[in-house]
């Protein structure tokens, strides 16, 4: 009896683990913002009002990016968001037009100085974007940036997208 109890529960546990990643990605860490803690504090959190005080550079935006989004968001991903990669991924580009993927209809990922016109925008802060939903999410639960960091990214698009 006990032991078909025991079989029972371990047939339910791999669930939990059914990766939901990038369509291209093989990789898929279950809860990124444990990688996220352990890696360096956030930038800023719910608590903070405002812009938080931090400057909208392009590393700021890329820290985002490493504690959020890299898991899912690289390698074989056609928006590979890590270091050296994402930049180029973004800024004037739409590659979901350009793989003819249901992402088209958000256009450019990164319009330099209209965030209103910034797919990438669009995915972080509104909880119904033009297709899929709300970035960053887990196979949990969709857990959208703090303000702060969303503002951030907007305020960096704002500025002009610089690389700086
Ligand atoms: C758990 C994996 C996962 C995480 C974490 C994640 N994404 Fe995504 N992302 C996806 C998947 C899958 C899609 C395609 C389906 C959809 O849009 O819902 C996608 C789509 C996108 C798109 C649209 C791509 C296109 O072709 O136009 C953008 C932009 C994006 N994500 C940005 C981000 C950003 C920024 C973060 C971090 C703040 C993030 N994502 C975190 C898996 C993830």
């Amino acid at each position: 009896m006990k032991r078909a109890v025991a079989g029972f529960i371990l047939g339910l546990l791999p669930l939990p683990f059914a990766a939901s990643c990038g369509a291209d990605s093989d990789l898929a860490l279950p809860d990124l913002s444990i990688a996220g803690d352990l890696a360096q504090p956030p930038l800023c959190s719910d608590e903070d009002v405002g812009d938080a005080g931090i400057p909208a550079t392009w590393s700021h935006v890329q820290r985002i990016f490493d504690d959020h989004c890299v898991g899912c968001h690289c390698c074989n991903d056609p928006v590979d968001l890590t270091s050296g990669k994402s930049y180029a991924a973004l800024v004037g580009r739409s590659v979901a037009r350009e793989n003819g993927t249901d992402e088209t209809c958000g256009g450019v990922l990164v319009t330099p100085g209209d965030p209103g016109h910034s797919y990438l925008f669009e995915k972080i802060s509104s909880s119904q974007p033009c297709a899929g939903q709300q970035m960053p999410f887990s196979e949990f639960q969709i857990t959208p940036l703090p303000a702060c960091q969303q503002d951030l990214v907007r305020r960096w698009i704002l500025d002009g997208a610089l690389m700086q």
